[in-house]
Formats: C-alpha cells, structure tokens, sequence
C-alpha cells in the first residue's frame, strides 16, 4: 500500500541557506532585487546551492522531489532513458495522481482544508473541501465507469469554466481513462476534429456557461459536432445556466441525474497506475498540418508539476491560489486542476470575464477572497491596464504577496505597472516560460531569484537550456537564436497520442539529441533568458496558441474562398493578432461585406479567439517552387520589412 505520508505544510527545499541567490553578484540592466521580506519567507533561500546539486545529480534531484508524494510501488529507475527521446521517469513505479491530489488527504487534517473556492461571472459561489472533491470525483468516477468507461478510454471535456470540469477531469484520471479536454472557447470544427481524433466515446459538456454577461452555448456545439462523431454514445451534460437545450433520448443525460443514482457512491478504488501510463491527451498547434495530442502520464508528470508550484510559487498552507488560466489549456491543467491539489493548497477558480460587469471585477475578488498570489498572462496585464490605476486603486491589494505571468513575453511597461499597481512593489513576478509539451514551469525564477521584466531568468532546477543557430552551434550572447532544451525533465510529454514517429520527427529531429521548442530567444550577460517569440506557424493570440492551418481550412471552408493565408502581426492588447489574406473563387468579389462574413465565419467554425483581424483580399500568395506560402514574406511585407531571402520564391 501507499505510504500515506502527507508532506503539505513543509515540503522540504533540498538545503537552505541564508545568503540570497544573486545579491552578492552585480547584475546588469534593470534589475529588481527581492526585499529581505521575501528573502526570509522563502522556501528556496539559496537558488545556487540547489541549481548546483541538480546539475551535477538530475536523478538524484527528481528523485528526492518524488519521495515527498505517494507511490504504490517505489521506481527501479529514476530515469530510464534506453529508449531516446521516449524517456521514462520513474520507470516500474505504480501510482496514480489523483491519489496524491485527493487520497492522500483522506481521514487527515487536510480533508478540512478547502480545495477549490469558487465564484461564478453572476456572483454565485460555490467551495469544496478537500473531502466534499474527493467524494464528487469518486462519484463521478462510478457515473464513468457505469457509462462503460475502463482504463485507457479517451473521454472529451468540453466545458465552462466551473468546478465540474476539474472533478470530470479528476474522475477520468481516478479510473485510468485519458481526457482530452478541448478549450470551452473553441467552436465547432475544432471540438468536432478533436473528438474525432481521440475516439472519445463519452462527452462531458455543460448547458451552456457564464462570459459577459452572455451564455456561450456549449451544447449546442456539441450537438453540431458530435452529429459527425460516430464514435460518440453518450454526452453528459451539467446544468450550469438552466437554458434550455435539446437533450437526445438515450445519448444525453444530465449530470445531476446520473449524481442521484445508487450506482454513483461516494466511494470508488483508485486505479493503480504505472507511472509511464498516460493521464491525459491536450491537443496543441504545432509547426504544421493539424493540431497534435500531446501525451503526458501520471508519474512523471506529477512529480513535475508538484516540484515547480512548490519552489516557484512557494506556496503554502495560508495561501490562496489563483491561477486565472482556463482549465482547457495546459496552463489550467497542471497548475489549476492537478498541482494545487499534489501541494494541497486552497485554489481559487473564477469562471467570467475580468471586466465583467465592471474593469475591476478582478480586483474585488482578491480583496474578497484574499487571495495571496495571482497568476496569469500578460495579455490580461495589458487589458486591465487599459482601464487605468483607479480601477485597482479602489481595493485592498494587500493580501497578495507573488504575482506570475505566462503565454507570452511580457513587455517590461506592463510588467512594471504589474509590479507597481498590483504588487504595491512588494510582490515578486515569477515570469514562467513553458510549453504544453513540457508540462511544468522551464524558465523561471523562485522568488528569491533578482528580476529583470520581460526575462523569465534562468531554467529551473536540473534543466539546461542552449540558444543555436541553424546549424546548431550556440549563438554569442545577447544574439538571438533557436531555443533548446538539452537534458530530459520529469513532466515531459511522452509521445505525441499515437503518432510517436511525429513526436520524434516534430521535437527530436531538427537538433540530434536536444528538444526544439519551437521559440527564439537570446540569453544576456548574466546568464538570463529572453524569449522573443515563435518562429514556426503557430501564433499566440491573448496567449492562446493557435496554428496557421486550422485558421486557414476554416477559410477555405467558405465557398467564396480558393486560397488562404493566416499571420499573426504584433498587437499593443493581444500581443499578438491574426491576419489573413485570401484569394477568391471566380465569380466572387472582394468587399468589405465578404471580409466580414469570412472574419465571422472563422469565429463560428474555429471559435471567436481564431476570429481574424483583418481579412485582405489578394490575386496571388508568396510561396516556395514546391508551393508552400511563405508567411514569413507576408508578415515582413504587412511591417514594411525587408522581405529577407526570397530566392526560393515562387516565379
Ligand atoms: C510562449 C503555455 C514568453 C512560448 C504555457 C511558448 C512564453 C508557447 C511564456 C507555449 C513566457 C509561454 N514568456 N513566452 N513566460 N510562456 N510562452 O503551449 O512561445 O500554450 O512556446 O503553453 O507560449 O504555449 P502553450
């Protein structure tokens, strides 16, 4: 059996010092030390002491982060990496995450302790301890299990932002199915293409849930997309708005219904699972073709997940957490759903609008609920600020302590008003680089670690991180290049869902040996890391990352539309926003009335996020001999950029 040790209040740092990372070093630029509150507090008082040991023992490091959870069977590896680049963490252990999220607490003190607090857009509020979660994923987990749901069954979640989706979540994971859940926003060929490539045979969905004062109509999506889904028998819906919607006899019933039945008991066995099992899919843009699913298992993924909320965000047992993602991308997986919980933290979840009904509503609830370290983009940062200080002025901001930032660099006029207005500059930013694939925080700081905004600083303990040029030779300092990772870490996707040849092909290939990111960066110095941006098809639009070929078939699937190209330019709010240009069928003509309905068509296809800026008709596309476009010309073109090399231009 599982030792039931739970490690919640004082996860231990590896050693600890008093002398703080980086003060007796001088460090150049705009640099903002962390004030000798902080540096007290902090769970990691000396970055160097445990960077150093990580470096020069990586199993031994991960090893000692894994013992602080439970296991069901301890690992005969740490790392087994006979097979490159499929690593295996933790290799011959049993576990399973949502074992240490919510078993383990079980019958402790912790089962009183509140897990999630909630507040809906219109102002209800929902909590759970850590013993009500547990109960409704057990139950949940029964509903599952009746639906003949087993091990190793992909189940979609497509839901608003309320606490069901983490219990649907959780439940899959309980009993060993992998879910793939699919963003609340996107639309219908998204969510349809999705569910298609994971063969889910069950949907969890809600009527509908709360943005803007609006209802976004979820099932109703669900119903148009699951119409072109054999593979679908049952949709089970929650009531979150009581709207009415259309429920089909014998495939969809309602959650609350399925809760009441006696097959749905509080009690459900935790499937034991081996580490290297997978517990979920998350389907993700990539550097072409369809969105990929990228794989991450139980074991090393939470150890992972475990480690970096623990050091980055130091968070403890008086904390409250706010992770202001969406459940739906990776952001909200491991750091709404699963790392809160391995810590055993208080989480906070709010399900609207920032502006809704007022530019402060965000504000008000970190006074409300004292929340104590908020995480989130730099596209909210900009947004907010739009509104100005008195927003934020009016509330009692002094419950927090940390702030974060994630999805995009972040310009250093935003994180300064971030620092200044938010943090009463008092609050360290821990700015986290990372990636769906990578599943936990790469590039961070801990908040001891000296700022400088816009840097995530350096890589997290035991990674190493090379900056090269094409040929893979490292580039000098401050000189911009590709970003690679070079040495394995815990919560690394294991595959791409069933196409491992891409997975190598994709990540592994271009640089032999070493993880290609898909960002540029360059590295000052001091040793800290400047990520500048993407430099494949993928465009980061408010911090959602989406890919030029979905944006692009969505064009192409209107019938005035032959050819289509989709740029993502910089934008002051959004970082960064989409542009399109199209070529038309004969017999249509350009207007500003057909770039409209293309602009609204990709809404409704893809989802408003995809919606692109602006739509400009063309006669003809730059592309390569072998007709591929060159969205690199369209994009320095759009700037009035030199075009660069154009040799392999099309005639
Ligand atoms: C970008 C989100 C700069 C980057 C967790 C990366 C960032 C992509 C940062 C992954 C950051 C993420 N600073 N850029 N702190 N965090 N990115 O998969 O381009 O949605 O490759 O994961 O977001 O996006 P994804």
């Amino acid at each position: 059996m599982p030792n039931d040790q739970v490690n919640v209040k004082t996860p231990s740092p590896v050693k600890e010092q008093t002398q703080t990372d980086g003060h007796d070093q001088q460090l150049s630029g705009d640099v903002y030390y962390p004030s000798p509150d902080v540096t007290q507090q902090a769970r990691v008082k000396d970055w160097q002491a445990i960077a150093d040991f990580a470096a020069q023992d990586l199993r031994g490091y991960w090893a000692k982060e894994a013992e602080e959870l439970s296991w069901f069977q301890k690992w005969d590896e740490v790392l087994d990496d006979s097979d490159k680049p499929f690593f295996k963490w933790f290799a011959g252990a049993k576990t399973n995450i949502v074992y240490n999220c919510l078993d383990r607490y079980q019958k402790t003190g912790v089962q009183n302790k509140l897990a999630m607090v909630w507040v809906g857009e219109p102002g209800d509020v929902r909590t759970y301890s850590y013993y009500a979660l547990n109960r409704e994923v057990n139950q949940f987990a029964n509903v599952l299990k009746a639906m003949g749901v087993k091990k190793g069954d992909r189940v979609t979640v497509y839901m608003p932002r309320i606490p069901e989706i983490a219990i649907a979540m959780l439940a899959c994971a309980k009993i060993g199915a992998i879910h793939s859940v699919v963003y609340g926003g996107f639309s219908v060929d998204a969510l349809q293409g999705r569910i298609e490539d994971s063969e889910s045979r069950v949907v969890v969905t809600a009527d509908g849930g709360w943005m803007n004062g609006k209802i976004v109509e979820l099932k109703k999506t669900v119903d148009d997309a699951v119409r072109r889904c054999p593979t679908v028998e049952t949709v089970i819906v929650v009531r979150r708005t009581h709207h009415e919607v259309k429920m089909e006899s014998g495939r969809d019933y309602w959650y609350h219904d399925l809760m009441k039945l006696p097959v749905a008991s509080g009690k459900c066995q935790t499937e034991v699972m081996d580490a290297n099992d997978p517990l979920y899919i998350l389907y993700t843009s990539g550097t072409t073709g369809k969105p990929k699913a990228i794989q991450h298992v139980h074991g090393g993924y939470m150890v992972g997940i475990y480690s970096t909320l623990k050091n980055v965000f130091d968070l403890r047992d008086e904390d409250r957490w706010w992770c202001a993602a969406d459940p739906g991308w990776v952001t909200g997986h491991s750091y709404i759903v699963y790392g809160p919980l391995l810590v055993g933290a208080t989480s906070f979840m709010y399900e609207g609008a920032p502006t809704y009904p007022y530019p402060n509503r965000w504000w008000s609830l970190i006074e409300k609920y004292g929340i104590t370290i908020l995480y989130t983009a730099p596209t909210a940062i900009r947004g907010l600020m739009r509104f100005g200080e008195s927003w934020p002025n009016r509330h009692d901001l002094s419950s927090l302590r940390l702030l974060g930032t994630v999805g995009e660099p972040i310009n250093p006029e935003a994180w300064k008003w971030y620092h200044r207005v938010i943090g009463k500059e008092k609050c360290p930013i821990m700015d986290t680089w990372w990636q769906t694939e990578t599943g936990m925080f790469m590039i961070t700081p801990t908040p001891t670690v000296p700022l400088k905004p816009g840097s995530g600083t350096r890589p997290y303990f035991g990674l190493t991180a090379e900056i090269v040029d094409d040929q893979g030779n490292p580039t000098p300092t401050d000189e911009e290049g590709y970003l690679v990772l070079t040495r394995p870490w815990p919560a690394m996707l294991s595959t791409i869902y069933r196409d491992p040849e891409r997975y190598v092909r994709q990540y592994w290939s271009k640089y032999p040996g070493k993880y290609m990111t898909g960002d540029s960066a360059k590295r000052d110095v001091d040793g800290y890391y400047w990520i500048i941006g993407r430099v494949d098809d993928v465009i980061k639009v408010s911090g959602y990352r989406l890919g030029t070929a979905e944006i692009e078939s969505a064009l192409v699937s209107h019938p005035a539309v032959a050819e289509a190209a989709a740029i993502g330019l910089p934008h002051e709010i959004k970082g960064q926003a989409i542009y399109s240009y199209c070529i038309l069928r004969a017999g249509h003509s350009p207007s500003p009335e057909l770039a409209e309905e293309l602009r609204q068509h990709v809404g409704q296809h893809m989802g408003p996020i995809a919606r692109p800026e602006q739509v400009t008709f063309v006669e003809k596309l730059p592309k390569t001999r072998s007709g591929k476009i060159m969205r690199r010309v369209l994009k320095a073109r759009a700037q009035g950029l030199p075009e660069g090399d154009v040799t392999t231009l099309e005639e």
